[in-house]
């Protein structure tokens, strides 16, 4: 079958994220309760839980895994990933405060949401989603964030499943274009996973997983 060589791929190249993680210097703990007194500037967009968001296609971030949001906030406070509405919102933050908030939202429970799209657009991501895309070297997503979409903790893969369909598209298409390359400590690896895909592949899968939990 087609997927036993691409399954291999995915599987060689997960072991090589992993290792890279492992090799990248141990990060403490934060206290969820110091982070939840330094949430309270991050509410009115993001919402006092963390999945309520003013806006239906901002992420949630009740849920997702410490290491990921750590990796991100640290991102985003130091010009590694540019998101103009949250100017100034981390400046002056110590490693220790981006911590403690990431240990509060991925203390909070995440957001169940479903899928929206036609029968079609369902199965191709789902198709996408579990056996990647052989003939472009598209991986499975699975591979990586977990059948269900809750990403892999460990490693600091993202939860994915819940996300808005209208953020994956966007983050999907940030990192096919090279415009996200937050992935530079994991060898540019979503940057290569977007590479192969087409707007309407992006479209089908990342409804699907809006719809996963
Ligand atoms: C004015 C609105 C706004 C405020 C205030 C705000 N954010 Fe955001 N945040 C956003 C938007 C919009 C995005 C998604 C940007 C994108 O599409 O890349 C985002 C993305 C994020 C992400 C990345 C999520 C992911 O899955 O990769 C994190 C982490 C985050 N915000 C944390 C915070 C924290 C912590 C605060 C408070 C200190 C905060 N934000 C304040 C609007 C805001
Ligand atoms: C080999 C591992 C791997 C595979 C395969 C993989 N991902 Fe990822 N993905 C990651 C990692 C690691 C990150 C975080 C990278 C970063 O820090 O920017 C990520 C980030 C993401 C994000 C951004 C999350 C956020 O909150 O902003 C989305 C969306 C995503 N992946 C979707 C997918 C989809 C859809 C597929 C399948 C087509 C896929 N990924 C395949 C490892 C993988």
């Amino acid at each position: 079958m087609a997927s036993r060589p691409l399954h291999s791929l995915t599987a060689a190249v997960a072991t090589l994220v992993v290792a890279i993680f492992i090799g990248t210097p141990a990060q403490a703990a934060g206290d969820p309760a110091a982070g939840e007194a330094l949430a309270a500037a991050c509410a009115a967009c993001h919402g006092a839980d963390g999945a309520t968001g003013l806006d239906p296609t901002y992420p949630n971030l009740a849920g997702q895994n410490e290491r990921y949001l750590l990796n991100q906030l640290v991102a985003i406070r130091d010009g590694g990933r540019n998101i103009p509405l949250m100017a100034g919102q981390l400046t002056g933050k110590s490693d220790e405060d981006l911590a403690n908030l990431a240990a509060f939202y991925a203390a909070k429970p995440g957001k169940i949401r479903q899928a929206q799209g036609d029968d079609e657009t369902l199965a191709l991501g789902e198709r996408i989603f579990r056996g990647g895309i052989a003939a472009k070297n598209v991986a499975a997503c699975t591979a990586c964030h977990s059948p269900s979409g809750k990403g892999n903790a460990a490693a600091g893969y993202p939860h994915i499943g819940g996300q808005p369909t209208g953020y994956t598209i966007a983050q999907l298409t940030a990192y096919r274009e090279g415009e996200r390359t937050t992935d530079e400590n994991v060898g540019g690896m979503m940057r290569g996973v977007a590479h192969g895909l087409t707007d309407k592949e992006i479209a089908a899968v990342a409804d699907y997983v809006q719809g996963l939990h």
